[in-house]
């Protein structure tokens, strides 16, 4: 395969971005080879400078539900800018897509939009400080919510043990107060909101997790961080930035009737362009300026041109459109999984409809500590080529998440299935891998 343009531009990236990238996953630093340099995208189909096709299972880390370069949200975003790009004022754009989450997703009374995820969480806590009065903030192990500093900790630390960053440039003095426990293990999360009932602000947690491959939480265990937290006057956020209106238009809390107090989204309510939106109880989110006490502002928060493309995208995603997706990505993942099954493969796709991911082992993962023992390491950095050579873009990096979009035809999905069982091949012809 031919990459040489990919490879020139990257080498000026690298002149002139750090690392010649803006986000450190994008350097194809865990998979072994240099990163492509995607001219434009099309349904479910990337391009790259040396005209290489390749089918999409990253999808701008799961914001594409539609593929890319859906006819309805570019057509939106076009009319949208040229009445101008941005007023510093309320518009009717973001009237209009507030009310269509306020009435999809149950936990969301009031909304205040951001510009990215990252701003979407943080504001969540700082809200959830601000109205309860407490300081602790308690975060599951392997749950991703953005590089604020308060939540990137390392994982894993336990519930005695000091917390340790997980990044330079972060004091002690930010993680202090941030608890992180073990995904999925009831025993410890109410052995924790027991002892820390008067101190702790809040608990966010990624309901289905997507960034340590896809493990939706055990129904019993939400259920019982739903009756601590509402005992002990906690505030619960649902992270739903990559969940939200991926998995249905009233997004994982409706799946499972578990309402949060506050549901942070990201991703998918953007159309592509960089959106965060927090909302939830009106008298939580009346605490926020100018109603409240608690500060949060944004130049471009509620940008008129992400609302109104963002809304197109929701306005696509109806429920028979979810069934539809949802069908097809069952029908992938039984079909590879029968096939490691009955080829004595260790390997598994878990899956929660449309988020998927890919286990180097036979046994279910539940918690980080599990998924790290289920991580590819080399492995996956050989699939990762495997699949480049044959035509499939995956998400650079082991235990991240792939999606599928409403764009994947049956024909790409056979396409993915069949590269997936001949990567386990042993007679495979292809050698991308050596
Ligand atoms: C669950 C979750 N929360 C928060 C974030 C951060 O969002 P952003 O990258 O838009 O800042 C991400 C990003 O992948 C995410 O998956």
């Amino acid at each position: 395969m031919r990459t040489q343009h990919s490879q020139e531009y990257f080498q000026q990236a690298e002149k002139v971005l750090v690392g010649g990238v803006n986000s450190p996953v994008r350097s194809f630093k865990g998979v072994g080879t240099q990163p492509i340099v995607m001219k434009y995208g099309r349904g479910a189909k990337l391009y790259d400078y040396d005209n290489n096709a390749y089918t999409d299972y990253c999808l701008s880390w799961g914001a594409l539900i539609l593929g890319h370069a859906n006819h309805n949200a570019a057509l939106a975003a076009k009319k949208t800018l040229e009445k101008g790009t941005s007023f510093g004022t309320t518009t009717r754009e973001e009237i209009e897509i507030a009310k269509h989450i306020v009435a999809h997703v149950p936990s969301m009374d009031l909304v205040r939009f951001v510009n990215s995820g990252t701003e979407a969480a943080m504001s969540a806590i700082r809200l959830a400080r601000g109205w309860t009065k407490r300081e602790i903030v308690v975060k599951f192990d392997g749950c991703y919510h953005g590089h604020c500093d308060d939540l990137l900790t390392t994982a894993g630390s336990g519930v005695a043990q000091l917390q340790a960053s997980s990044s330079l440039g972060i004091p002690p003095s930010h993680i202090q107060n941030t608890i992180s426990l073990p995904y999925n293990d009831t025993e410890t999360l109410e052995e924790t909101l027991t002892k820390r009932k008067d101190n702790a602000a809040c608990v966010i947690i990624e309901p289905v997790a997507g960034n340590m491959g896809v493990i939706p939480a055990k129904k019993e265990f939400l259920q019982a961080l739903r009756r601590l937290t509402r005992q002990h006057g906690i505030v619960l956020i649902f992270d739903e930035i990559m969940t939200g209106f991926r998995t249905s238009q009233g997004c994982v809390q409706s799946d499972f009737g578990i309402i949060p107090d506050i549901t942070c989204l990201g991703k998918i309510i953007g159309a592509g362009f960089p959106v965060g939106a927090y909302g939830g109880r009106k008298d939580i989110m009346r605490c926020l300026a100018p109603l409240g006490g608690v500060y949060q502002a944004g130049t471009f928060s509620g940008n008129p041109v992400v609302m109104r493309s963002g809304l197109a995208v929701l306005r696509l995603l109806t429920d028979n459109f979810y069934k539809k997706l949802n069908r097809k990505c069952e029908a992938l993942a039984a079909s590879i999984n029968d096939y490691f099954r009955e080829n004595n493969i260790n390997a598994h796709i878990a899956h929660y409809n449309s988020m998927m991911s890919l286990r180097f082992r036979r046994e279910p993962v539940e918690n980080y500590e599990d998924a790290r023992a289920a991580a590819g390491g080399d492995r996956y950095g050989k699939l990762f080529r495997h699949l480049l050579h044959a035509g499939i873009y995956f998400p650079p990096a082991d235990l991240e998440a792939f999606f599928i979009s409403g764009m994947h035809t049956k024909r790409d999905l056979d396409a993915l299935s069949e590269a997936l069982k001949n990567f386990w091949n042993p007679k495979r012809k292809d050698k991308t891998d050596a």
